[in-house]
């Protein structure tokens, strides 16, 4: 079996498993998806990647070579970008609890925007922007209040969130006048993210209906980010909606609606990152016991939720394969186990497959987002490799980590 004209035994061979394999061509493609039909002739349009779904060196040179903008929500995600030379100025910078260092750091370094959480952070980045004599760019992310379908995890915009301020609140009118006494802030437009994995547009058409109206509180032209969130397929169950309609019923949303409400916009910009990498990325396992009890049979995989943990945390679902045996008949009901020492670590439930031999390779589809991202070093797991593949040529992005660098900073 191949990915991109690349073999997997090859890759087995040189890299090892688990190894996590991105299809470049199928990410461009992604992003083109949207960068081509995301357009307006209304207002300006930005389509920036969430770097929180697959951050690395490799996949930001992408991001360059394809114009994209970003949206950071760390500093480790920052310094990734910068130390490739990502333009500071295309990064909207995220985050609920952004430290002093942080704000100092996005400041010196001439980010493009800071996506502000709360009240608190607005006062600290006055203070900060004045003591630095810069001038900086601001939106509010705001909770727009719409409940979107999907896991509780990750749904962000109910009234309680973490997240945003609610627009008839005591705190947006301090934020309000905040903004009129700063020296340094300009304020330059909303933002708001309502969830991931969502497959229904009626709910971001609610989103953009409320953040249209907030634009009345100022008398210029704001920049809206609708965020990201739309949905990716994992399994059969799942329907995504295809990128053009996805970037073109939002545009016409919005067109409709700020015409509906008699207002200007400056730009409109989403954020999607789990569309652009998910589909784009595979996790390739060496399958080793395999273990029949009274009511189940396992395939045992030398990874599991240290390099895919979002089965244990959102129940979420995932297809899978085993190589070379495409065409054989699937007549074993499996549940996929990692090898962590954990009975939560199955990355795969009642999934039908060939019989599995040890030794056999097993890929995952649909891993390229929060995969890596999420992985962790439970049990002193190493973190996999990661290689990207495009036209028959394999790219080692990331190698696998050593003991060694497992233990490094350990004293
Ligand atoms: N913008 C903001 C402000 C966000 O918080 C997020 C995701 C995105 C954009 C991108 O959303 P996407 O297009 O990737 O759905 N770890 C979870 C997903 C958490 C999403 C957090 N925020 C998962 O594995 O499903």
């Amino acid at each position: 079996m191949k990915i991109s004209g690349v073999d997997l035994l090859d890759l087995k061979k040189e890299y090892g498993t688990p190894l996590y394999i991105f299809d470049a061509s199928h990410i461009k493609r992604n992003i083109d998806g949207y960068l081509n039909n995301f357009k307006s002739n209304q207002f300006e349009t930005e389509v920036l990647f969430a770097s929180k779904a697959f951050n690395v060196k490799e996949m930001i040179r992408i991001l360059i070579e394809k114009g994209m903008s970003l949206d950071c929500v760390s500093k480790g995600e920052l310094y990734t970008a910068l130390k490739v030379g990502f333009d500071p100025k295309k990064v909207y910078y995220h985050g609920n609890n952004k430290s002093r260092e942080e704000i100092e750091y996005i400041i010196s370094n001439g980010v493009g925007t800071i996506v502000c959480d709360n009240l608190q952070e607005l006062e600290l980045i006055d203070v900060i922007a004045n003591e630095l004599n810069k001038d900086v760019n601001v939106m509010f992310r705001m909770n727009v209040g719409v409940d979107a379908h999907t896991h509780k995890f990750i749904i962000t915009a109910h009234v309680d969130s973490k997240f945003g301020v609610l627009h008839d609140s005591e705190d947006y009118k301090k934020i309000r006048e905040v903004l009129a006494k700063s020296k340094h802030i300009k304020f330059v437009g909303f933002h708001s993210h309502i969830g991931s994995q969502i497959f229904d547009l009626n709910a971001f058409k609610s989103a953009a209906e409320r953040l249209v109206g907030y634009c009345k509180d100022f008398d210029y032209p704001l920049v809206l980010n609708l965020g990201g969130g739309y949905g990716v397929h994992y399994t059969n169950d799942d329907k995504p909606i295809p990128f053009d309609i996805v970037s073109k019923t939002l545009i016409k949303t919005v067109e409709d609606e700020i015409n509906k409400q008699n207002i200007k916009i400056k730009k409109l910009a989403i954020e999607p990152g789990r569309s652009i990498v998910a589909e784009a990325g595979y996790t390739l396992y060496t399958v080793g016991f395999t273990k029949k009890t009274p009511n189940k049979e396992y395939y045992f995989i030398d990874g599991g939720m240290t390099d895919n943990i979002r089965p244990a945390l959102y129940q979420a679902k995932y297809d899978a394969t085993i190589v070379g045996k495409e065409n054989e008949k699937k007549d074993h009901i499996v549940t996929i186990a990692g090898k962590c020492c954990e009975s939560g670590d199955l990355i795969i439930e009642g999934i039908a497959l060939p019989k599995a031999e040890s030794g056999d390779l097993l890929l995952t589809y649909t891993t390229g987002a929060y995969g890596y991202s999420m992985s962790s070093n439970y049990n002193k797991a190493l973190t996999p490799a990661v290689v990207f593949v495009e036209d028959g040529k394999p790219k080692l992005a990331v190698r696998r980590m050593t003991y060694d660098e497992l233990i490094e900073r350990e004293l």
